[in-house]
Formats: structure tokens, C-alpha cells, sequence
């Protein structure tokens, strides 16, 4: 094969003997030769570059589109079933009338299905709006004490359910931040679920936050539980991903929980951080400015040391 390049003199050369260009009008018109061939075998390549990116976007698009399809109607399904099964149970088309302990029972599930289905419904409208800009925040002075408080109560509520150990730190006299409270408080709350979630019986979950360097308000979600690979964190960051998407995976969810997170703070002015290690555990950590900094540049490395 032969191979050409511009010596130092700035002559075209090529890599086998004798193949210098004799003369300034000869190598002139080899160069230009060359470099037309060589314009259209980049023109060509670039072409051919661009086909197969589309060509793998579309396959990405198609996979995302059927995997949320998929995804999307299993989450709809599931108590839109439950919903009618149950409802055709209380109209009673047996025998035997059903005993009052009976009726609340099945009530309570279609309650539970409904409620489901309704988080379901209004996850898929929060992020729709979080992405098209029309997400609207109501920011104010924010008492982080009493909002994380209210968090780790809702936590403590059911941490028995996942049987593992709750740990709360909220340092007194942290100061107010700049946030919208009651999407401050949503974000928290999908963490420390997604923590619970994850997490296996006898492992742990902790809500911490303290003061980190530079006046910024450090808040950690951590646990214990599976831990995500860097890839499977990026997979668990984007709409509806889910790390197992197979639908008879063990943990029910639409994959909108994280990306609805990381939005919410980043639209609040706070910096959104996950560390992760495969069967170690997970820290989400969230940096928020105090009040008072709250114009300041933010930096991401300021978060070192909660663990
Ligand atoms: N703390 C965690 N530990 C391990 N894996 C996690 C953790 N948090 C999230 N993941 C992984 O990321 C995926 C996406 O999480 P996300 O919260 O977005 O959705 P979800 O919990 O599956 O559903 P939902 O929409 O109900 O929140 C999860 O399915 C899980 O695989
Ligand atoms: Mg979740």
C-alpha cells in the first residue's frame, strides 16, 4: 500500500523509493490530485459516519420508545387491573355476601392502586414539564431543619416495611437555603424511597446534612443496598431507565424518580451527585448555597468527607 505525506520541505513524499516529485509543477499537480482524492475520501467517510449514527440513534430511539411502552403500560396496568378486579368483587356477583372486614380490605386496595396509578400519571406530567420549561417553582427562605425532619418521619413511617436501619444526622443551625419547600421536601423523599427500595433487610439508610466548606449545605442520602456500576447510573439518570428492566423484575416503578430529582434541585440552584459502588451502596448528595451565598459561584468537589 502506498502512503503519502508532506515532507519537511514541504514536498509531497511516499513511502516507496524514488516516488519523490521531481520538480515544483509535477508535485503541484500530484498534490492537488491528492488532496482531491483525499477531500473526497473524507467526504465520503464523514457521510458514511453520519449514516451510521443516525442508523444507531434510530435503534436507540426505537429501544427507548418500546422499553417505555412496555414499562409505561406494566405501571398502568398493574392496579388498573387490581382497580377492576377488586371494584367487580365489592359489587358482588357471588353467592355470599361479603363481610364488612371484606369491604374495607378490598377498598383499601383499589385506594392503593388508585393512588398508584395517580403518582404514576403525574410523574409522567412532572417530567413532560420539567422538560418542555414550563415547570414552575415557588422559591423562598427554606427552613431545612423541619423540611429534612418531615422527610425522615416519612421515612421512619416505613422503614419497618423494608427492614432496615434508618439513621437520621441533621445538624442544628443549618442555614436557610434559597428552594421551592414542598419539591425540596419531593426530591428528599424519592431519594430516601429509592434508598429504602434498594436496600435489603438488615442493611442501612441515613439522611444527613450538615455545613460543608464555602457556607454550602451539604444533604446525603445514602444507604447500604445494591449500589449502581457508573454505566447503571447514567441508565438510572435518564427518563424511564431502569438498571433491571425486565418486567418481571422485583421492584416496581416507572424509572422517572431520579431524573425527576436531579431536575428538581438543579432548577433550585443545587448541584446533584451520585456515588455509587456495585453491592456496596449508593450516596445521593445534594449542595445547596446558603441563603446569604446563594448568588455565588458552586463548586462540585465540595461534598468530600460524607462518608
Ligand atoms: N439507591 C439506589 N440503589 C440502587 N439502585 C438504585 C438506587 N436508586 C435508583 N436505583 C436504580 O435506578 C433506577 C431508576 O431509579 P428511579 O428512581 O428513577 O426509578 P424507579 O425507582 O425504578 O421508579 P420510580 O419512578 O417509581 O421512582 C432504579 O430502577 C434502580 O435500578
Ligand atoms: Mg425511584
Amino acid at each position: 500500500m502506498s502512503r503519502a505525506s508532506l515532507n519537511r520541505s514541504g514536498n509531497l513524499s511516499r513511502g516507496y523509493a524514488g516516488a519523490i516529485a521531481p520538480h515544483a509543477g509535477a508535485a503541484g499537480s500530484l498534490l492537488s490530485r491528492y488532496s482531491l482524492r483525499l477531500g473526497n475520501t473524507l467526504v465520503r467517510h464523514r457521510a458514511e459516519l453520519a449514516e451510521r449514527a443516525s442508523r444507531v440513534e434510530a435503534e436507540f430511539a426505537s429501544r427507548v420508545k418500546t422499553e417505555f411502552i412496555a414499562n409505561i403500560s406494566h405501571e398502568l396496568r398493574t392496579p388498573l387491573n387490581s382497580i377492576l378486579g377488586f371494584s367487580k368483587m365489592l359489587k358482588g356477583t357471588g353467592a355470599s355476601p361479603l363481610e364488612p372486614r371484606q369491604i374495607a380490605e378490598y377498598a383499601g386496595f383499589i385506594l392503593g392502586s388508585a393512588e398508584g396509578l395517580l403518582s404514576v400519571v403525574n410523574d409522567v406530567i412532572t417530567i413532560s414539564k420539567l422538560q418542555s420549561g414550563k415547570f414552575e417553582l415557588a422559591m423562598d427562605l427554606v427552613d431545612l431543619d423541619e423540611l429534612l425532619h418531615c422527610c425522615a418521619a416519612w421515612a421512619g413511617d416505613r422503614v419497618e416495611n423494608s427492614r432496615c436501619r434508618l439513621i437520621t444526622r441533621i445538624d442544628e443551625s443549618l442555614p436557610a437555603i434559597l428552594a421551592d419547600a414542598e419539591h425540596l421536601k419531593d426530591v428528599v423523599i424519592r431519594l430516601l424511597s429509592n434508598a429504602m427500595r434498594f436496600t435489603p433487610a438488615q442493611g442501612a439508610v441515613a439522611l444527613t446534612a450538615k455545613c460543608g466548606p464555602r457556607g454550602k449545605v451539604i444533604i446525603c442520602i445514602s444507604d447500604t443496598g445494591t449500589g449502581m456500576s457508573a454505566q447503571e447510573i447514567s441508565v438510572a439518570l435518564t427518563e424511564f431507565g431502569q438498571v433491571d428492566n425486565r418486567l418481571d423484575r422485583r421492584h416496581e416503578g416507572t424509572g422517572l424518580g431520579l431524573p425527576i430529582a436531579k431536575t428538581l434541585t438543579e432548577r433550585q440552584g443545587g448541584e446533584f451527585l451520585i456515588r455509587s459502588e456495585e453491592g456496596r451502596g449508593t450516596d445521593v448528595i445534594l449542595l445547596f448555597a446558603a441563603a446569604a451565598q446563594a448568588g455565588e459561584p458552586r463548586t462540585a468537589s465540595e461534598h468530600a468527607g460524607i462518608r
